[in-house]
């Protein structure tokens, strides 16, 4: 039985008695469906977003192309049960957490304790483990002011391994200057590492449209963290200059994908983490990523105030997933940009710490904006 609640009209009104008639007057309408609620968010230019509370997932992003067409941008499914099921999950739109990315052979040591993770990507630990917070029941709810959703998840003492109750928020808020905002915030009651990130796979010219080659990356960059062959990072951090890795402007990300490069054979393309250029702004949002797709116009520009991002060009997707449309989702079929502390953090004494005390909050944010031109 699914419950249906709209909040158009009293979101509208706040806005209008706020006076921000044009900034964050977003539609949120709701079902729900047993313990799973489902989230629609509709700005004031038609940009449409719906999630869920299960694993935080954005299930859709409608966004208009140079001609006002909407397509949806994200990859995933339009049903629950296909999440549940499938039998690969990559991860589509999901926040993964407790720790996103890998640590290495699933270990580290805080305060001279070991702890020890599922090896649930051999030899490493990735994503939070075998069922990381991309598989989790969040609780939801619309925020007061009626234009975002926030949903909480507690993570126990020792789920996955990892030490502390860790009380997370992550709230998405839909702008109408056509931006998602994520914002994270956590707390804990023992040193834990984390590292939240927003795993939605992109495609601008919509979910199912063949592959991603042909879009336009710029990385905020001109550094990187590169791996071995298990994809933990080395510790060192070169230039990209002069390398496949070099996006500082912008360029097709099939360019250089088949060069021979040690790196690229690793990672079966790009799935790396950049060193993000803050200008002395540690801590600051800042301009990380630009992607603009040729073909529809549509664009992206990724803020953060993390220091990293990790590009992955969908290099794991065969085809043999079919997403919403029915369509197959083919090799480079999406990329994700994961704005993240660096990978294996915890192993790396010389990468910004994630390591979060009990007497510290974790916040951070990031913004995904499109436009079309
Ligand atoms: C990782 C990939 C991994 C993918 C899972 C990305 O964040 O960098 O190596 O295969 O997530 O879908």
């Amino acid at each position: 039985m699914i419950a249906r609640r709209t909040l158009t009209v009293f979101s509208l009104l706040f806005a209008l008695f706020a006076g921000q008639t044009l900034q964050q007057a977003a539609a949120v309408e709701v079902e729900t469906s047993g313990d799973i609620q489902y989230y629609t968010l509709t700005n004031q230019q038609g940009l449409k977003v719906k999630l869920t509370n299960f694993g935080a997932i954005i299930m859709s992003i409608m966004v208009p192309d140079r001609n006002g067409k909407l397509g949806d941008v994200a990859l995933g499914y339009d049903n629950m049960a296909s999440y549940l099921n499938a039998v690969d999950k990559p991860y589509f739109g999901a926040i993964v957490g407790r720790y996103g990315n890998r640590i290495a052979k699933g270990k580290f040591v805080i305060a001279g304790s070991e702890y020890s993770l599922a090896i649930n990507n051999p030899p490493n630990s990735l994503h939070g483990g075998v069922i990381g917070f991309d598989k989790v029941v969040w609780t939801g709810k619309v925020a007061d002011e009626g234009e975002a959703v926030v949903l909480s998840y507690l993570s126990k003492d020792g789920e996955e391994g990892y030490p502390g109750n860790l009380n997370c928020q992550v709230t998405y808020t839909l702008t109408d200057d056509n931006e998602i905002v994520v914002d994270y915030l956590a707390t804990t009651d023992k040193a834990t590492p984390i590292n939240l990130t927003q795993h939605t796979y992109f495609n601008l010219k919509g979910e199912g449209n063949g592959n991603i080659l042909g879009h336009q990356l710029m990385l905020n960059a001109n550094r990187y963290t590169p791996v071995n062959e298990t994809l933990i990072p080395t510790g060192k951090t070169p230039e990209v200059q002069g390398t496949p890795f070099d996006f500082t402007k912008p360029k097709a990300i099939g360019k250089d994908i088949n060069k021979e490069n040690e790196q690229l054979t690793f990672g079966g393309g790009y799935d790396h983490n950049w060193v993000l250029d803050k200008g002395g702004k540690t801590g600051e949002l800042t301009l990380a990523a630009k992607v603009y797709e040729p073909t529809t116009g549509r664009q992206l520009e990724i803020s953060t105030t993390e220091p990293g991002i990790q590009f992955y060009c969908g290099n794991f997707l065969d085809g043999r997933l079919k997403g919403k449309s029915g369509k197959p989702y083919v090799h480079r079929g999406g990329f994700c940009l994961e704005t993240q502390h660096f990978p294996d953090s915890p192993n790396q004494p010389s990468f910004p710490s994630t390591i979060l005390q009990p007497e510290d909050e974790y916040v951070s944010q990031t913004v995904f904006k499109f436009s079309a031109k």
